[in-house]
């Protein structure tokens, strides 16, 4: 189905990066933002109708997905898990009674833990059959609930799935002062990727600012259904 201009939340895709384009290290940690960076993440956030991360992402990080230092209305929480294996002691399912929190499976997803997620206060989204998550179906669904502008953190899975099925509008990296390395580390965008150069996701750099230590690059990626330049 073609999405028409509009029909889906404009995306934003942030993350913290080390210069050799890592964002976490093999083991998977992967604080690496300065605390100047975390401010304006906060920010970001506080712009955003919804922060949306893959499952890998909540099992390794455990994160809150929530605004600080910043007075904001509470964006919705969405983490893309194809088969409902978000832990019920995760943070952002404990805490989904007083924080809009979304849960986005398949057919697949066994009922059980569906129901496990729905009674501890998560709206479970079905979004396809599988065996991955159907990120148009979910992104149209979102628009549905008012959800206009969405933050996406990662990691460099979904990353690659939703630039390359044409889903991000718009993407701010910290490149942060160390390097990494490790051929297995996680890296910005992870997926099949191009064969070519000439295949590439373009993009166009609309800025760069330093936050504390950190440089922070913004691009807008062009050939997307929001992007003027397509
Ligand atoms: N430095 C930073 O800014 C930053 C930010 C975020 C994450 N991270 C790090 O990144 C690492 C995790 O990244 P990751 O690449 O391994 O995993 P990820 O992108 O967080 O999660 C990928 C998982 O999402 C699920 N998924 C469901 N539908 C999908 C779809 N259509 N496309 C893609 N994924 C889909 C899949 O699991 P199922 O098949 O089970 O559904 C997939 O394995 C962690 O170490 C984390 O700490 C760093």
């Amino acid at each position: 189905m073609p999405a028409s201009r509009n029909s889906r939340p404009y995306v934003v895709l942030n993350a913290a990066m080390s210069l050799d384009g890592k964002i976490a290290t093999f083991t998977g940690d992967s604080r690496m933002s300065s605390p100047a960076d975390m401010r304006r993440v906060h920010r970001l956030r506080a712009s955003v109708d919804a922060i949306m991360v893959g499952l890998r992402t909540l099992l390794r990080d455990d994160p809150k997905l929530t605004v600080r230092f910043v007075k904001a209305p509470k964006p919705y929480r969405i983490i893309v898990d194809s088969n409902a294996l978000s832990p019920s002691s995760s943070h952002v399912v404990r805490t989904a009674r007083e924080i809009p929190t979304i849960i986005a499976v398949t057919s697949r997803a066994p009922k059980k833990r569906v129901e496990a997620l729905k009674e501890k206060g998560v709206t479970v989204i079905l979004c396809g059959r599988g065996p991955l998550v159907s990120l148009k179906l979910l992104l149209n669904h979102l628009r549905s609930l008012r959800i206009r502008r969405i933050l996406l953190e990662g990691g460099g899975t979904l990353n690659w799935s939703m630039l390359s099925n044409q889903l991000v509008d718009e993407i701010s990296v910290a490149i942060t002062p160390r390097i990494l390395g490790g051929s297995t580390a996680t890296t910005l965008i992870e997926g099949k990727g191009n064969a070519l150069v000439r295949d590439a996701i373009q993009l166009k750099l609309l800025g760069s600012a330093r936050y504390g230590p950190d440089l922070v690059v913004r691009y807008k990626v062009l050939g997307g259904i929001n992007s003027a330049d397509r």
